[in-house]
């Protein structure tokens, strides 16, 4: 690669994300690096996304004024610069070159010498720099002040915990498939190829690994004996009361993990009918569904268009994994503490609502309906229930008898743990016999 390219790819790639133009997984799909490559630029863009809000306080103690809209690219190269020299363990002399190098790429020539003389401040005074980095909240959480602020208020017992943990790497979980193989044997056939692991403690069939490895690079997944899977996820089944002949709709299911967990619970059900309104996604789920050697009805529609997919037959199940801000697994995409602002949260809820609204029918009478979120904001989570519920006479909310999690004004949340599950919520609502 030519010098500094690599640099101005992670710049380009983080100016398009402020610019709202994709996520940081749609923008790292086809990137235009050799596969030796990648590692390194995924982990500038996702660090520097990480850890954005506070490198910003680094850089505005570095600039005498905010750069032009048009330069955004320099401001981001200097973040992803700053993210390099102050979190990476790469030679300061290569960071700064190949930083600087990257002006060129962009066609910014003006900013040469100007990206030079700002890495080399932050490198003349960088403890001092960080320490005045952490004066104000979005710099020392390395959060949104929005995102803060909510927290605080939403979480007063949690909400440092969720703060510190959101900024940790995430831990790689996996689902063993217990139809097949029993979590001890799995556990032995890891150890047996080198793989640290240990069980988790919520679900039956969980395991974390020590460290993140290739899929290929574990015993068994080709063959379906498991998949990778957050723990809070895995409980969904335990929460549907399955037996066996149910029919059940997961009206949300791409890509596919709940819905192959569900059939691997090993209930013959009447049928299972998965829907998602995205091709793309709905790919991963038959190829999930045939790696496991699985059956579902795979639909694509719009779950909240009844009429384009449902041939009236009720359902005695029914899972709402529903679309959200996705603020529980920020430590797995840090994008979205740049991506997600307070407006896009009502308009999720107004979707989630309608979801709910539309799916309801769908329900038999004495039916269950689990709705669950990866959100752990109180607007998708236990508002959207108490808006549903007031306006829907015969749905009533059940209890979650568990140890795990906040018991919420409606359902029950999860919090992220630094080594443990996402955050996830869950509400049940049954639906009053005839
Ligand atoms: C949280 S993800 C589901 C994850 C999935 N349940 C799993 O465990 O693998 C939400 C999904 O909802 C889908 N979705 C969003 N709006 C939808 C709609 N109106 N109808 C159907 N699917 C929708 C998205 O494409 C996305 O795949």
């Amino acid at each position: 690669m030519k010098p500094g390219q690599l640099r101005a790819l992670a710049a380009t790639i983080l100016s398009k994300l402020l610019q709202q133009q994709g996520s940081l997984a749609t923008l790292l799909e086809r990137p235009s690096v050799d596969a030796q490559e990648f590692p390194l630029l995924q982990e500038i863009c996702f660090g520097t996304c990480r850890w954005y809000f506070q490198l910003d306080a680094m850089l505005a103690q570095l600039l005498e004024k905010p750069l032009k809209p048009k330069d955004l690219d320099v401001r981001c190269l200097l973040l992803t610069g700053l993210y390099q020299l102050h979190y990476l363990r790469v030679p300061e002399y290569a960071v700064v070159n190949e930083t600087v190098a990257a002006t060129l790429v962009l066609k910014k020539q003006w900013a040469k010498g100007f990206v030079n003389a700002i890495l080399r401040s932050y490198l003349r005074d960088k403890d001092e720099i960080a320490s005045r980095a952490l004066l104000m909240e979005p710099g020392r959480f390395a959060h949104p002040q929005w995102f803060v602020s909510r927290m605080k208020a939403a979480w007063p017992e949690h909400w440092r915990a969720l703060l510190a943990a959101n900024n940790e790497h995430p831990p790689m979980t996996l689902r063993v498939n217990l139809r097949r193989m029993s979590r001890p044997a799995y556990l032995a056939a890891l150890l047996e190829a080198g793989i640290t692991a240990r069980a988790g403690i919520l679900c039956a069939s969980s395991i974390y690994l020590e460290a993140a490895c290739p899929v290929t690079a574990l015993p068994g997944f080709e063959e379906g004996l498991i998949s990778v899977q957050d723990e809070a996820s895995q409980l969904i089944p335990g929460l549907l009361e399955l037996q066996p002949g149910l029919a059940i709709l997961d009206a949300c299911a791409a890509p596919g993990g709940k819905t192959c967990h569900l059939l691997e619970s090993g209930f013959a059900f009447s049928r299972l009918v998965a829907i998602d309104n995205d091709v793309r996604r709905l790919e991963r789920v038959k190829q999930n569904l045939q790696r496991l050697q699985l059956q579902a009805d795979v639909i694509c529609g719009d779950a909240g268009q009844t009429a384009q997919w449902w041939d009236g037959n009720q359902f005695d199940r029914i899972l709402l994994d529903a679309p959200c801000s996705a603020t529980g697994i920020i430590r797995r995409h840090p994008d979205i503490k740049l991506l997600r602002r307070p407006d896009h949260v009502l308009a999720l809820q107004e979707i989630q609502l309608s979801l709910l609204k539309s799916l309801w029918a769908c329900l038999k009478p004495g039916g269950l309906l689990l709705y669950s979120t990866c959100s752990v904001l109180q607007e998708e989570n236990s508002d959207a229930i108490s808006a549903f519920i007031a306006c829907t006479e015969e749905a009533k909310l059940e209890e979650i008898p568990a140890e795990w999690g906040v018991e919420c004004q409606q359902g029950r949340q999860l919090l992220p743990s630094a080594q443990g599950q996402d955050g996830f919520y869950f509400a049940r609502l049954r639906k009053a016999p005839h």
